[in-house]
């Protein structure tokens, strides 16, 4: 599996996307397409990036009952998506029945991955708010090898945890991480955050940046400085 600097392109239209991406002309990135895209344009705008020839992970975070989710998954991988998610707090049944929904009539799947803990979640609130007595990495690690009990691919989680994952669900199991910031760049929301290169070196295979890239004047430059962080 290669190593890949994912977009997320939450861009509230299809046109300010279109624009964004008309920009790259030398090369086709990975493309994120978030809650924020996929609720304004629905799921045309999955097929025209898709027939743009971009790789697509769909992130919608599914999180329901498991007969609801295994239906809309199923829903989802038929739009020909090459990686698609859902919260591992929806609990290993909820995850087994999203992997039933996902195969294709001719047998290939999207990638199926869990969202651990939110990137923009500390510690202190996911103990004062949601009541959890164990500490985030604790929780991190118990949602992985719960995702890869039930035959998931691998998890979202923050760049800094990706080490640690690794070394509970084996290097297979893929580490999708968002929060990447660049040294000299705004943290925004987020709160776990780490660089491109410090990511590669902790052993994310999928870093997924959107401000650091979406908000700059010149975001193919960004995106290109990304690249040669985490990919070399
Ligand atoms: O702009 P920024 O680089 O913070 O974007 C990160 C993207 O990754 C957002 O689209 C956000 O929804 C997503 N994400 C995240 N944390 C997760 C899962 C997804 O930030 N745990």
């Amino acid at each position: 599996m290669g190593k890949d600097v994912i977009v997320a392109c939450d861009f509230p239209s299809a046109a300010e996307t279109f624009d964004f991406l008309d920009k790259f002309t030398d090369e086709k990135p990975f493309v994120k397409i978030g809650m924020e895209l996929f609720y304004a344009e629905g799921p045309s705008i999955v097929r025209e990036i898709k027939k743009r020839g971009h790789k697509i992970f769909l992130d919608l975070k599914l999180h329901d009952i498991p007969n609801t989710v295994k239906k809309s998954m199923a829903v989802l991988s038929k739009l020909d998506v090459d990686m698609t998610n859902l919260h591992a707090a929806g609990t290993v049944e909820m995850m087994k029945y999203a992997l039933e929904g996902l195969p294709r009539p001719d047998g290939t799947r999207p990638i199926l991955i869990a969202v651990t803990q939110l990137t923009s979640t500390s510690e202190e609130r996911m103990q004062n708010e949601l009541l959890i007595n164990a500490s985030i990495n604790d929780t991190i690690v118990k949602y992985a090898q719960n995702a890869k009990t039930v035959g998931l691919d691998g998890v979202v989680c923050s760049p800094l945890e990706a080490g640690m994952v690794k070394e509970n669900c084996g290097a297979d199991f893929i580490t999708v991480t968002p929060g990447v910031r660049f040294a000299d760049g705004d943290i925004g929301d987020q709160v776990r955050v780490t660089t491109p290169a410090k990511a590669k070196e902790i052993g994310s295979d999928y870093i997924v940046v959107g401000r650091p890239i979406t908000a700059l004047d010149d975001p193919v430059g960004a995106y290109r400085r990304c690249v040669e962080e985490f990919v070399g």
